[in-house]
């Protein structure tokens, strides 16, 4: 059979990015040497980011999106530099993809790994003492925007608010429901800010934000989907190689349609875990080499 091969842009960018995304390229060879000849990545890595940044005055050059546009996923590492204003580098590049790949579905899963130890179990020993201060006046309480085109007829009619609520259930009450009857939960579908915070929670419930993952998807797949962790670039652990590798590697191969094959990805994460090599995020003294190298060693094959 003909060989497949999935073209994928990485951009490791700042920071823990490049640490993971070196993992998870690891892990996708291993995999891709497995049933010979099914399929193969061709990679593309855009050295784009704050080094970038630092050179050009800008995260990615202007073509930057004509020139992801041919390529079946981009694996992203993380932006976010002390030195760069957020807004430069997240509006600079992460989110210039998003938007610009009309990337409008954000898959974030959240799962309990084996050996890997959630607060929830350990709450009974632990301390709290937590004082939450909310801002209470304005945000999305402000009441900002308004209706107009109210004489047109039905559908005509326009609206413009700062945030969006359904009928659904609301962020406060979920957040609790994560903690108090995570079991009753599935998929979770919440605006932009809620969702960035619920996933925050439901990471670190599950051990570490460290373990996160996340698709951009485009469903129509009219451009190309990104792939990346849920985390930024982590500069306070940055360069030590220490940072938690799991990644979304499995995710994207869901996307090409290689379901085994992620299968393969994630028992080989379980299986890591489970033998109780963990980085420091999860309790664990392994470095990133070691889960990396685990991982890599225990891919079973489809
Ligand atoms: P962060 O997610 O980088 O780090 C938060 C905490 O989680 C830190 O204590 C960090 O050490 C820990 N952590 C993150 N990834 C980890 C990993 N793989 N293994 C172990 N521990 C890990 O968030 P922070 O510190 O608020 O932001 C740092 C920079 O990243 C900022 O410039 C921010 O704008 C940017 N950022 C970028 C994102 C992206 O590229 N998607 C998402 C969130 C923040
Ligand atoms: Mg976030």
């Amino acid at each position: 059979t003909a060989e497949q091969t999935f073209r994928i842009a990485s951009i490791p960018a700042d920071g823990v990015g490049a640490e993971v995304v070196a993992a998870g390229r690891a892990v996708l060879a291993a995999l891709e040497t497995a049933p010979a000849g099914r399929f193969s990545f061709a990679w593309t890595e855009f050295p784009w980011g704050s080094d970038y940044y630092a050179e050009h005055g800008v995260m990615m050059p202007g073509d930057g999106l004509e020139l992801l546009r041919e390529f079946d996923a981009i694996y992203f590492g993380a932006v976010g530099r002390p030195t760069v204003p957020d807004h430069m580098s997240l509006w600079g590049l992460r989110l210039k993809i998003c938007q610009g790949f009309d990337q409008w579905a954000n898959v974030r899963p959240v799962t309990f790994l084996p050996g890997i130890t959630s607060p929830l179990r350990t709450a009974g020993e632990t301390e709290l003492d937590w004082i939450v201060v909310r801002e209470n006046s304005a945000g999305e309480y402000a009441g900002f925007g308004g209706r107009n085109f109210t004489a047109r007829a039905a559908g005509g009619e326009v609206a413009v608010q700062s945030a969006v609520f359904t009928e659904s259930m609301l962020v406060d009450a979920m957040s609790a429901k994560f903690v108090l009857q995570p079991q009753d939960l599935s998929v979770v579908v919440a605006s932009n800010l809620s969702a960035d915070i619920l996933s925050d929670l439901g990471s670190a419930l599950a051990g570490s934000l460290g373990l996160a993952v996340s698709a951009n998807l485009n469903p129509e797949r009219r451009y190309p989907s990104m792939f990346e962790p849920v985390h930024g670039s982590a500069p306070d652990i940055a360069g030590q190689g220490r940072c938690n590798p799991i990644g979304s590697a499995a995710l994207m191969l869901e996307h090409f349609g290689l379901p085994d094959e992620a299968t393969s990805i994630r028992t080989a994460i379980e299986t890591t875990t489970a033998q109780g090599i963990r980085t420091p995020d999860v309790g664990g003294t392994a470095d990133t080499a070691a889960v990396r190298t685990s991982a890599r060693s225990s891919r079973i094959d489809p």
